[in-house]
């Protein structure tokens, strides 16, 4: 069991990201590769947790271990994270798309004449929900991936989200992050900010996977 220290737990991530159609043939999307996201399910399932991925459309093997379920649109990731509940852990990695097209086309639109508005509502926030629902899980993680100001507008995120951690990272195109291997992440809780090293998205998620150990470890339930 001392391998497992996880075994007992639930655990949902979110990956990827999402897709809201404009018609049958066409989406607005988040940039994604939905990296990270699987790299944690697949930590938190070598840690012994029994894993659900809610992943949108992304070009990475699924992590062993781990149940997936596959989803297009914010609205359909947010109920089948609330069908996957109750859980102990939740980590939203993935890149939802925080307003969709508000009624799509149910023929694809024709280019004859001036082109279509676009109008927008705004997405349901998955984090937020599931970190102010009843039946909150203990531990509930979320990413913040920004271009400037990062550790300052994940500590607001925190507050405003609900959750219990923020890995704040920095997705400025010099940073390489998008599609890369790489991330340097800040851990920003309630107790502080942690600045890691810059590591593999693995190692990013092997060490996130760690400290979810140590929360339950120490009393935490
Ligand atoms: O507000 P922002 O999109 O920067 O917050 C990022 C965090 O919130 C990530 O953990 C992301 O997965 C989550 N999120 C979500 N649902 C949304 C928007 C963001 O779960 N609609």
């Amino acid at each position: 069991l001392a391998d497992l220290p996880l075994a007992g737990r639930r655990a949902i991530v979110t990956s990827g990201p999402t897709r809201e159609p404009i018609d049958p043939v066409r989406y607005i999307a988040n940039r994604s590769s939905g990296k990270q996201g699987h790299a944690v399910a697949a930590a938190l399932a070598r840690a012994g947790a029994e894993t659900v991925l809610v992943s949108g459309p992304t070009g990475e093997p699924d992590p062993p271990g781990v149940a997936i379920v596959r989803v297009e649109t914010a609205r359909e990731m947010l109920a089948a994270c609330e069908q996957a509940m109750p859980a102990d852990i939740v980590v939203c990695a993935a890149a939802v798309v925080d307003w969709r097209p508000a009624d799509a086309a149910p023929a694809k639109l024709k280019k004859n004449g001036p082109a279509p508005p676009l109008l927008l509502v705004e997405n349901p926030d998955i984090l937020a929900t599931l970190s102010s629902g009843p039946g909150r899980p203990a531990l509930i993680v979320g990413f913040a991936a920004e271009t400037n100001d990062v550790v300052a507008y994940a500590q607001a995120k925190l507050k405003k989200k609900n959750c219990d951690w923020i890995l704040a990272n920095d997705v400025s195109p010099a940073s390489g992050t998008f599609g890369g291997e790489h991330n340097t992440v800040h851990l920003v809780s309630a107790d502080g900010v942690e600045d890691w090293p810059r590591l593999t998205k693995r190692e990013v998620a092997e060490r996130l996977a760690a400290r979810v150990v140590d929360h339950f470890a120490t009393g935490n339930r």
